[in-house]
């Protein structure tokens, strides 16, 4: 019985975050860090830079979301809360005249894809991007990620253009396309 692969959760729940969740959305970055070049960091992010990003996040007027999921504890009982994905908004850039257009995030734990977070996270983060009366909101995607292009293509974004070489991870040049949802 202690072979069967633990089972695949099916309920998760979209709530805004808590710095208590800061260190499994860690987990999830620095995975993407260390094996993808979706996030152009080079080294792990600490639990000390991450509580900074997320404190000034909230500071700042940009929602952080995370998905969550509860595991099976011993007996069906006890589980623990699990961060599968998480989604954010954060500055586009600093100067004041930017300060209605923002940039989104949404990673999903690799062993939580495919099962609708990306499109329940993304679809959350939108509307709560609206009702803070964000007017724009920019997607950058890094090449031979076609899945999130077109995730945010399904929600109206249009590619803007492609900039060349415009990271350098891994010994080698990334293109980075760039997606805008403008409200009307
Ligand atoms: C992109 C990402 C957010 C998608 O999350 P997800 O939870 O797996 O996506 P969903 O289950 O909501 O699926 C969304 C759509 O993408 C499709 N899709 C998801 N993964 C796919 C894959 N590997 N290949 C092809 N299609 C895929 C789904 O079939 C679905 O399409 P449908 O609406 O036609 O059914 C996730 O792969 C991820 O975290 N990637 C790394 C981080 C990243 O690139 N973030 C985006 C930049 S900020």
């Amino acid at each position: 019985m202690n072979d069967l692969p633990a089972p695949i959760p099916t309920a998760y729940t979209i709530r805004p975050a808590t710095d208590l969740d800061v260190e499994q959305i860690n987990g999830i970055i620095n995975h993407e860090i260390a094996e993808t070049v979706n996030n152009f960091n080079y080294g792990p992010r600490s639990l000390e830079d991450g509580l900074a990003w997320f404190r000034a996040t909230i500071a700042g007027g940009y929602p952080v979301f995370v998905a969550t999921t509860t595991t099976a504890g011993e007996g069906g009982e006890g589980g623990e809360e699990v961060v599968a994905g998480y989604s954010s908004l954060g500055s586009f850039r600093q100067k004041d005249g930017y300060r209605f257009t923002a940039e989104y995030s949404v990673y999903i734990h690799h062993e939580h894809r495919r099962r609708g977070l990306g499109k329940r996270l993304l679809k959350d983060l939108l509307i709560e991007a609206k009702l803070r009366n964000f007017h724009s909101i920019i997607g950058s995607i890094s090449e031979g990620n076609q899945t999130s292009i077109d995730l945010a293509k399904a929600f109206g974004f249009r590619v803007v253009g492609t900039m060349k070489d415009n990271g350098y991870k891994f010994g080698r040049w990334i293109d980075n396309t760039f997606l805008e949802l403008v409200f009307v």
